[in-house]
């Protein structure tokens, strides 16, 4: 089978069916207060990798993204430009839109809380707690981090300060809704128990337990001192807390409202494979707050909560209130999309912090992405131009096993690797390949090779085939993380781009692939444009 008629190749196969073959991953809504920054660009490059891994692994993805538009925090900045807070939305939206075609972001919808879809969501799913008693009126008085969207315990407070952000904390008192944690708190705990790759990583988990395990507050989840939010049904005098607003855009995105009238049967299935990826400082809003609201509507808690850590500048975290962030629009204009989801992934395993420095950025640019993938990309193709007038040799000439066996060891692993969100290994390995062929080119001299000789002939020709077709892998292999350049490769080899195919991700199967791709003889592209332009620092 080529790789053109393999589209959704596993519809009907063995391994992929019923759940299993749902998956549904999403990014925070990001607040609309101001424009990206890298740690926005971050948490949506990683779920876009798992979202193009899972597609061209054959499963039906849905990808959500989108931004978190109510609250008091967007109300105060609307108001320091003079603006009216869903006007400020508007035109922020845009920009994290903007900044998600720049990158190449595939997600399948954009949400936002201020969408007629999601408001419905929430006014009903409160209606329904009030109903059941699991939201309850009564009187706030406590401590609120406005930047943060928090409500905070005096004990946790530093200095009058939020210990999250270091800004003042304000005392608030007023009449609010409540929603029953404690109801909940054994049944979460067993989930948490029950579930060991609901917390990822796994050394996230103790942080969880250690807040549930001090007991429970029940949560306020309403505001009267201001009024950019969802009203409450009933009681226009409250809006509804963001957190609780924001939370279930997961169930909007996925067509909440259809399925509660009995209209969307991939609801629960694909709730059922969802993967939150969040940022650590919102771990406690998705792996407790979250999961109760879940329960107390009658579903089930998400699949998986990976919180990753924390770009940094000069070791504090960036982050738009703190004015320290780095564009990542000017990084994709400088080097391109791939570049920086390359670095982003790359740098630093996830759940880890990382200081993010522009000339460490420039050296991984230039001995990963120029020096050895787009050196080995422009070698090969001008290799084959040179000695077999454009032309990948068909199966008369068979690769060298030993080099593709590596490729194929990275296949072996990769589904559990993603499934562990282990990117940079993968990188890793993918770029060890790539170091593996470039040393077999080197070792091995095609262009010492006598093509008149046939014994010279036919080696040089192995050489050939064994590039073109380990390229051919790293294709693949780099796909879900640079698709840009993965496509700029299938056109190098003349082979249609990995965006609409669907094989598993296993030796074998990528073995008859590439076995039938290139039975008979394949001219590649003419002229193959080069894919990282090396860049001096000192630009
Ligand atoms: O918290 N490093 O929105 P937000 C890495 N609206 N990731 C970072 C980062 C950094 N320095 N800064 C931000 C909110 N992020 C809520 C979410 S979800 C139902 C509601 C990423 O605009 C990271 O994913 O403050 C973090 O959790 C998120 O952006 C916070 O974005």
């Amino acid at each position: 089978m080529t790789v053109m008629e393999n589209n959704n190749l596993n519809n009907g196969n063995d391994t992929l069916c019923g759940d299993k073959d749902y998956f549904y991953v999403t990014t925070p809504i990001y607040y609309v207060n101001d424009k990206p920054h890298i740690g926005h660009a971050y948490s949506t490059v990683i779920a876009d990798s798992i979202a193009r891994f899972k597609r061209i692994s054959g499963y039906r993805v849905f990808f959500l993204t989108g931004t978190d538009e109510h609250g008091l925090k967007i109300e105060k900045e609307a108001n320091l430009r003079g603006i009216a807070p869903k006007e400020l939305a508007d035109s922020v939206h845009i920009k994290f839109k903007e900044l998600f075609s720049e990158l190449n972001i595939s997600y399948d919808r954009f949400i936002r809380t201020t969408d007629a879809d999601h408001i419905n969501t929430v006014r009903s799913a409160f209606e329904k707690l009030l109903k059941s008693g699991d939201i309850y009126l009564s009187e706030f008085e406590g401590w609120y981090c406005t930047p943060c969207e928090t409500f905070l315990t005096e004990k946790s407070l530093m200095e009058g300060k939020c210990p999250q952000c270091g800004r003042q904390a304000v005392k608030i008192k007023e009449e609010s809704y409540f929603l029953k944690l404690d109801k909940y708190e054994k049944k979460l705990l067993d989930y948490i128990a029950g579930n060991p790759s609901f917390i990822k990583p796994d050394f996230r988990k103790n942080e969880v337990l250690s807040f549930v395990n001090e007991g429970l507050k029940n949560l306020s989840i309403s505001r009267t001192s201001f009024k950019w939010g969802i009203p409450v049904p009933g009681n226009d005098k409250h809006v509804i807390y963001v957190w609780f607003d924001a939370l279930l855009n997961y169930l909007t995105g996925l067509g909440y409202n259809d399925f509660n009238n009995g209209k969307n049967p991939d609801f629960i299935p694909f709730f059922k494979s969802a993967n939150h990826i969040v940022g650590k400082d919102i771990l406690r809003f998705h792996a407790v707050y979250w999961p109760i609201m879940l329960f107390a509507l009658g579903l089930e808690p998400p699949k998986v909560v990976m919180a990753h850590g924390w770009w940094l500048t000069d070791g504090k975290k960036m982050s738009k209130s703190l004015g320290n962030v780095v564009d990542p629009l000017s990084l994709i204009n400088k080097f391109g999309a791939d570049a920086l989801r390359y670095y982003l992934l790359s740098e630093i395993t996830l759940g880890l912090d990382g200081d993010f420095n522009i000339d460490n950025f420039v050296l991984r640019y230039n001995s990963g992405l120029a020096n050895d993938l787009g050196n080995l990309v422009s070698r090969t193709s001008a290799m084959l131009n040179k000695y077999n007038r454009g032309i990948i040799p068909g199966a008369v000439i068979s690769e060298d096993e030993v080099i593709l066996e590596s490729a194929r060891t990275i296949l072996k692993s990769l589904s559990d690797r993603y499934d562990d969100y282990n990117f940079a290994k993968i990188l890793e390995e993918i770029f060890a390949f790539i170091n593996i062929i470039n040393k077999y080119i080197n070792d091995s001299a095609p262009w010492k090779l006598n093509i008149d000789e046939p014994d010279e002939k036919e080696n040089l020709l192995k050489i050939l085939k064994t590039a073109a077709v380990s390229i051919y892998y790293i294709s693949y292999l780099i796909y879900p993380f640079m698709p840009e350049t993965s496509g700029k490769i299938n056109v190098t080899l003349n082979v249609i781009p990995f965006d609409s195919v669907g094989f598993l991700a296993n030796p074998k199967d990528m073995a008859d692939e590439c076995k039938e791709l290139f039975k008979d003889e394949r001219r590649i592209s003419e002229k193959s444009e080069i894919l990282f332009p090396r860049i001096k620092l000192e630009e």
